[in-house]
């Protein structure tokens, strides 16, 4: 019944027909671009473990912004690397911080773009916890009404979208809440529902100085072990007030991303994130693989798994090629 009646090779053999019977398409309008925002003018630091992705002024952050939005990449998710930081991440929440300065700025100069802000205070806590510490141990509870503070800045600066990345528990009702009460009910919240205690973060600490200074953050983000937890994460999210959820990193947690996908009708988001991109880069850099067959092919594969959307610090070359 099988062979000679069925022969898969024949919907292969031209690029017209692999085109027709394709089932998951990239598209530009999946990416988001992270930016790293940090004070002076005029400035664009590269990030070593990073080849192409700067810390920016917030002059030349606006400009790059400009070529996504030419680009045609919908959105840009910002980061702030401070130059004060001190035990409670005052930075994060000061209604004149980088990132609202940054998301005045953007919003101001380029239309159109959805401006999202990542919610932690990791990059501006002294210690680089993503909360305050009591007696050694970050403190779940104390840390809510700052991340909802926060929050609030870069809703009330002008963000499009908010996306806590802390892992603590409650913080999405925290800020829904909060946002509720300044005002701010349109404001679309993507929380990193679950995000795992990964080695792929690393590039990023470097790029943002935001490496605990004693111990790691396995009390508070997930373990790579576990899947049945992210749903339960998800869940709890979306009950909290959540509009959208991501996964990450995304390559380690295909799987994790899939079912999230099957069990959940939200937009699920995935994060290609900075040691999955650094990766990449060094094997290309050694020609030991083809950059731009391996980016397409790994965004593809992060696309089929389920994500509606990619953060990824490709997402500019990506969209050139498309
Ligand atoms: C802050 C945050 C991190 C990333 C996004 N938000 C780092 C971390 O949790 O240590 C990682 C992004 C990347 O690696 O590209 N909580
Ligand atoms: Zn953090």
């Amino acid at each position: 019944m099988s062979f000679p009646t069925h022969r898969p090779r024949r919907l292969r053999r031209t690029e017209t027909h692999r085109r027709m019977v394709r089932e998951t398409r990239l598209s530009v309008d999946d990416l988001i671009l992270p930016l790293f925002v940090r004070p002076g003018e005029g400035v664009e630091e590269p990030i070593e473990a990073m080849p192409g992705v700067f810390r920016r002024s917030i002059d030349r952050t606006v400009a790059e912004c400009r070529r996504a939005a030419d680009l045609g990449i919908p959105g840009v998710i910002l980061f702030g690397v401070p130059d004060r930081k001190d035990p409670t991440g005052s930075e994060a929440y000061a209604a004149d911080g980088i990132v609202p300065r940054a998301i005045r700025a953007i919003r101001e100069e380029v239309g159109g773009l959805s401006i999202w802000a990542d919610v932690c205070l990791c990059e501006y806590t002294d210690h680089g916890h993503c909360g305050v510490l009591s007696g050694g141990a970050v403190d779940n509870d104390a840390t809510l009404p700052l991340l909802a503070r926060a929050a609030v800045a870069y809703a009330e600066a002008g963000a499009d979208v908010v996306a806590p990345s802390d892992m603590m528990d409650g913080r999405v009702a925290a800020i829904r809440r909060a946002l509720e009460t300044a005002d701010r009910a349109d404001t679309i919240l993507c929380s990193y529902a679950a995000k795992y205690a990964s080695a792929y973060y690393g590039p990023f600490r470097e790029a943002a100085g935001s490496t605990p200074r004693e111990g790691d953050r396995r009390g508070y983000q997930m373990d790579p072990a576990n899947a049945r937890e992210a749903l339960r994460e998800v869940a709890l999210d979306l009950e909290e007030g959540a509009d959208l959820v991501m996964v990450k990193p995304a390559l380690a947690y295909l799987d994790v991303l899939a079912r999230v996908r099957d069990r959940f009708d939200v937009p699920v988001a995935a994060y290609n994130v900075s040691g999955e991109y650094a990766m990449l880069c060094a094997a290309a850099e050694r020609g030991w693989v083809e950059r731009r067959a391996a980016v397409l092919e790994t965004l593809t594969s992060i696309r089929r798994a389920g994500a509606d959307l990619i953060l990824t610090y490709f997402a500019k070359e990506v969209a050139e090629w498309l």
